[in-house]
């Protein structure tokens, strides 16, 4: 059910505008172990397309028109949940399902009182309705391998909302979030954490209690209304949005500080324009008189905001850096990057190939190419190496590959015998990390230079996806190169798998 991750734990709750990439990492570094990206309704995830942008380092999904609707990266991938707008189970489902692979939970909103939601079905419009409560999360308890939780408001009468609580326990969700105000109340009015303790005593999931934000000034404050809740966790909204070193449990820092930290993950990540307005925006609510902030109001890009705070220079570099990542993968699918292809194998890890001919010539025969990976895998800790080998039925030749640290290695060169496929898979590993093989002679197919070459375009490709983006998904639209994405299969059979120790 994966409850425990909801134990205990400090929540970025989720926030319109406000809860896009940026923000949720900001929220991380500063403390959080949970952030909730902004509501996002179920159709309009259905109608992207999920693309891994080699060029940031992230998955988006994205509009026909190059909208992104929700970015994220392999950092936050154990801490992020998806908050969905929904009013059908199955609608619900195939868009938690679309998103699972790249987050922590789904989450479905119930406590959203704004007129689109509610004339929906969607948001509070479902807390009068049970059963649609229950086959939603049902539908998604059953139907996805990741932990659902919901976050509604309090109803009017407190044994109404306990039965709503206790009903949605028996879904089987990791966790309940609850807004302590009611569908008609308003910030400025009270949160009634009486409630939520009483939801806490009646339960047994985690509880995470929302709705602090005006009695929670300083770190210490959030304990406190834990406390207050006699919840498990505690979620905090507009606390956050003003300043999110909230989380930070040494104190909160100044506010331009967290101000700057912000636009740096905001051009980092190329953010919508409008969002980093809108958030910098909130941010200064209470300074708004200070020159940044009435120069904030007048400008529109994230160029124009990076000079309005001093930090121009910053934005060019993450420009250039994204170019230069641009052309160095635009590179690698030219011609110019000597045979090196990476590419998804058919169980989804990474395949890195290089154009290689085992020659035994070149070797000593106690110093093969799998005995020098044998020992660098020693060295490094990794496990054995593994080889997989298909023989070609037509003409018994034989094509190797080896595993090693959870990406694979091979050559699209086949060899007339098994031992020297593998041989040749070896090769490919040791090369693309720069080691040596053992040779004691240059075969002729190869010159130093060029096996430079393919360390230096493998190092290249390392930095600028392997650092970013789950193993083996190398490919994107737009400002995203695709390598090869699928495994190549041919009429060849698998004949061997076996570690060499
Ligand atoms: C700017 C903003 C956007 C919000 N967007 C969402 C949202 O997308 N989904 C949601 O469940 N609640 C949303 N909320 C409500 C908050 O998550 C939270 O329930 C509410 O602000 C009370 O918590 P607080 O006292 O910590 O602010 C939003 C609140 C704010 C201020």
């Amino acid at each position: 059910m994966g409850s425990e991750k909801y134990a205990g734990k400090m929540v970025l709750a989720p926030m319109v505008r406000v809860g896009a990439l940026p923000m949720r990492l900001l929220a991380l570094d500063y403390g959080a172990d949970l952030v909730y990206c902004e509501e996002i309704i179920d159709r309009k995830i259905l109608i992207t397309t999920r693309t891994e942008n080699a060029v940031l380092g992230t998955i988006d999904y994205i509009m026909s028109d190059g909208t992104v609707v929700f970015r994220t990266c392999p950092r936050e991938k154990d801490s992020v949940i998806f908050q969905m707008g929904t009013s059908d189970p199955k609608r619900a489902l195939a868009a938690a399902r679309k998103v699972e692979k790249d987050v922590a939970g789904i989450d479905i909103n119930m406590g959203c009182p704004k007129e689109f939601s509610i004339k929906g079905g969607m948001g509070c419009a479902l807390l009068s309705q049970p059963d649609k409560i229950k086959q939603i999360l049902t539908t998604l308890v059953e139907g996805l391998s990741i932990p659902v939780t919901c976050k509604i408001r309090v109803l009017p009468e407190l044994e109404d909302t306990i039965t709503l609580a206790k009903m949605i326990e028996t879904t089987g969700v990791a966790a309940l979030a609850v807004h302590g105000r009611t569908r008609d109340e308003r910030p400025r009015h009270k949160n009634r954490n009486d409630v939520i303790k009483a939801i806490v005593e009646s339960l047994s999931i985690p509880i995470i209690a929302n709705g602090g934000s005006k009695e929670i000034f300083e770190f210490g404050d959030i304990e406190r209304f834990r406390m207050a809740t006699g919840a498990s966790s505690v979620m905090i909204a507009r606390r956050a949005e003003w300043n999110c070193s909230i989380f930070r449990k040494e104190g909160k820092l100044p506010l331009y500080d967290v101000i700057k930290a912000y636009l740096t993950y905001a051009f980092q990540y190329d953010n919508n324009d409008i969002n980093t307005k809108y958030c910098v925006l909130q941010m200064m609510h209470e300074d708004m008189d200070r020159l940044e902030g009435q120069k904030t109001l007048t400008i529109k890009t994230n160029e124009e905001i990076s000079e309005v705070w001093g930090m121009k220079a910053e934005y060019q570099q993450f420009l250039q850096d994204r170019k230069r990542q641009s052309d160095t993968l635009q590179d690698l699918n030219s011609d110019s990057h000597q045979g090196f292809k990476r590419r998804k194998a058919a169980d989804g890890l990474p395949l890195i190939e290089l154009p290689l001919y085992f020659d035994k010539k070149c070797y000593l025969p106690a110093k093969s190419p799998k005995q020098s990976l044998h020992e660098w895998c020693f060295r490094c800790n990794y496990n054995h190496p593994l080889y997989k080998t298909e023989e070609h039925s037509r003409d018994r030749t034989f094509n190797s590959r080896v595993l090693v640290d959870g990406k694979w290695y091979t050559t699209p060169l086949w060899q007339k015998r098994k031992q020297y496929a593998e041989q040749a898979a070896a090769m490919c590993c040791l090369l693309t990390h720069g080691e040596h093989d053992g040779r004691v002679k240059e075969p002729d197919d190869q010159t130093p230079e060029l096996r430079h070459k393919w360390h230096q375009i493998a190092s290249s490709v390392n930095h600028g996806i392997n650092s970013a983006l789950p193993d083996g998904q190398a490919n994107g639209e737009k400002s995203a190169v695709v390598l090869d994405t699928s495994e190549v299969s041919d009429n060849s059979t698998a004949v061997a798998e076996e570690t060499n120790s």
